[in-house]
Formats: structure tokens, C-alpha cells, sequence
């Protein structure tokens, strides 16, 4: 069970996944950090929650704003971290935008990798903490054509968390490190990538749900859904080079080519 009264820190809490993480934690009774950019959705969310909710706006496509975000969390005692911001985009990897594509390498990787590591520093000074990376099934897959430069990012996030919870396993430590890896769900995820989903999206509730039931559990690689288990593990079984082209031939269905 996860404990209380700490902090839950969540960041891209202004919407979809991160939001639902924030109205499940908070009826957890959990005092809550939220962040994102758009303030006024954090806000509006604050005071819809029955707990404390504390608001930091920050553009984690920066990196001294990660810092910052760190700096202002540091008198806090907290004992959820919900890693989360994060988005994609779609495209042949030679026409998508660059910036964009720096953009989310530093909120998907380097945002993702800096607060994890400060924060499971705090945590293991504090003897225990949760720490949940969100990732996707994007990420257990080998490579993703026509989404490149997400998939590629998503598997960064699988691998360092599964490295960094064995490492913690191997040393007795308390703080659990895990990655939630959802195939679809239905979020402003799409707009901001500009993909339709090929196959039909859960909603953030359940995928909140099951992550949280799972974290109380200490899995690490956390997959919502039995037909996304089940199609994860197939995928092992495949050569690499087939696994990518069906993941192409998926992706392709998601956009238009120009
Ligand atoms: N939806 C899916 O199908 C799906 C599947 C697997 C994994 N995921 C992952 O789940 C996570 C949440 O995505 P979602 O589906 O909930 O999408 P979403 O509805 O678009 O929410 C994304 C959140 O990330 C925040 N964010 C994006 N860029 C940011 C930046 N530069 N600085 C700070 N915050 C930023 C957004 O806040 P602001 O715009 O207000 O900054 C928003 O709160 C992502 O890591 C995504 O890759 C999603």
C-alpha cells in the first residue's frame, strides 16, 4: 500500500494521465505538488481537489526549469513521484520538426532522467518513497517508424527504469522505481502529436487505476490492459526486423502522409 500524508509531486498534471493522477491521489488523501505550463488548468484542477494542492508553472523543455522545479520541492517531504509530462509527435522522420523534436527529447529524456534522479536521492535519504516514470508501450518496442524520435525516447525511459529499480533491488533499498507503459488512452495526447490511434484508447481513469494498484505492488514495468500484456509479450518472441515493420505498418494507419 502506498503511505500517506507525504507529497505527491506529479508532473503534467494539466491534463489527461497526470491529471487523473491527480484526482486519485488527492482522494487518497495526498497533499499535492502539480506542474505543468498551463496554469490555469492547474488552477482550475486545484480547486476542484479536496486536499492541499500546490502549483508550480513550469516549461520542463528548459532544463534549468527542472531544476527549478527541484529547488522549490526541496523542504518537502514526498513520497509520490508521478514522472509524467511528456508528449510525441508523428511523421517521416526526415520531414518531422527538429526543434520540436529537441523539445521532446529534453521533457520525454532529460526532464524525465534529471527529476528522477534528484528525487530518488531525496527519497533515499528519506528511507522510502514511490517513484513512477511514465513511459509507454512505445518503449518496450525495438523502434517506431513514423513516430522515431517518440519511440526512441519512450525506450530510454524503460530501460534506465528497469536498470535503476534492479540497482535498488540489489541494494535492499526502499524506494520503488517503475515505469507505467499504456498502449492507447484517450488524453489531449493526440491533438498534441497529431495521430488518430489505430486501436481503441482506454481511458486515464482505468490506466490510473491500474498503475497505482500495480505501484502498491511494486512492479516495475507496469502495462494497463491484457490485450496490451498479451501483445507485449508476443512482440518478444518476434524478430527484431519484423517487430518494426508491423510497428510501421500501425503507425501509418495513425496519419496522413503528405
Ligand atoms: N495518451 C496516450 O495514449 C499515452 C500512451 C502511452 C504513454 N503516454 C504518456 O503519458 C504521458 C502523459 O500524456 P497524456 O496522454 O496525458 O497527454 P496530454 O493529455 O497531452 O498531457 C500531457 C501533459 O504533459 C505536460 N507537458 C507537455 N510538455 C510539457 C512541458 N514542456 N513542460 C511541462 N509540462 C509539459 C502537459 O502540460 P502543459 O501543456 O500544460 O505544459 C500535460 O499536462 C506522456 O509522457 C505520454 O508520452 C500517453
Amino acid at each position: 500500500m502506498l503511505k500517506r500524508k507525504k507529497y505527491a509531486v506529479i508532473t503534467g498534471a494539466s491534463a489527461g494521465i497526470g491529471m487523473e493522477f491527480a484526482k486519485r491521489l488527492s482522494k487518497r488523501g495526498y497533499p499535492l505538488v502539480l506542474i505543468a505550463r498551463r496554469e490555469d488548468r492547474l488552477i482550475k484542477l486545484s480547486k476542484e481537489l479536496k486536499t492541499k494542492c500546490e502549483i508550480i508553472t513550469a516549461d520542463l523543455s528548459r532544463e534549468e526549469e527542472c531544476y527549478r522545479v527541484f529547488y522549490q520541492l526541496q523542504d518537502k517531504e514526498i513520497g509520490v513521484f508521478i514522472n509524467n509530462a511528456g508528449f510525441g509527435d508523428c511523421g517521416k522522420f526526415i520531414e518531422t520538426d527538429l526543434q520540436k523534436e529537441m523539445n521532446m527529447v529534453q521533457v520525454n529524456v532529460k526532464a524525465v532522467h534529471v527529476l528522477m534522479k534528484l528525487m530518488l536521492k531525496k527519497m533515499q535519504k528519506a528511507g522510502w518513497g514511490y517513484i513512477l516514470n511514465v513511459a509507454s508501450s512505445a518503449g518496450l518496442i525495438p523502434a517506431g517508424p513514423y513516430m522515431a524520435t517518440y519511440y526512441a525516447t519512450k525506450a530510454y525511459v524503460t530501460s534506465l527504469t528497469q536498470a535503476v529499480a534492479e540497482e535498488l533491488r540489489e541494494s535492499g533499498s526502499r524506494v520503488y522505481v517503475g515505469c507505467l507503459c499504456p498502449g492507447p488512452v484517450d488524453t489531449e495526447f493526440n491533438s498534441v502529436a497529431n495521430v488518430e490511434f489505430a486501436l481503441k484508447g482506454i481511458s486515464a481513469r482505468d490506466c490510473v487505476d491500474y498503475a497505482l494498484k500495480q505501484m502498491g505492488k511494486r512492479e516495475v514495468v507496469i502495462i494497463p490492459t491484457k490485450t496490451m500484456q498479451l501483445a507485449m509479450t508476443f512482440g518478444r518472441f518476434l524478430p527484431r526486423p519484423v517487430y518494426v515493420k508491423i510497428a510501421a505498418h500501425q503507425q501509418k494507419k495513425k496519419f496522413k502522409e503528405g
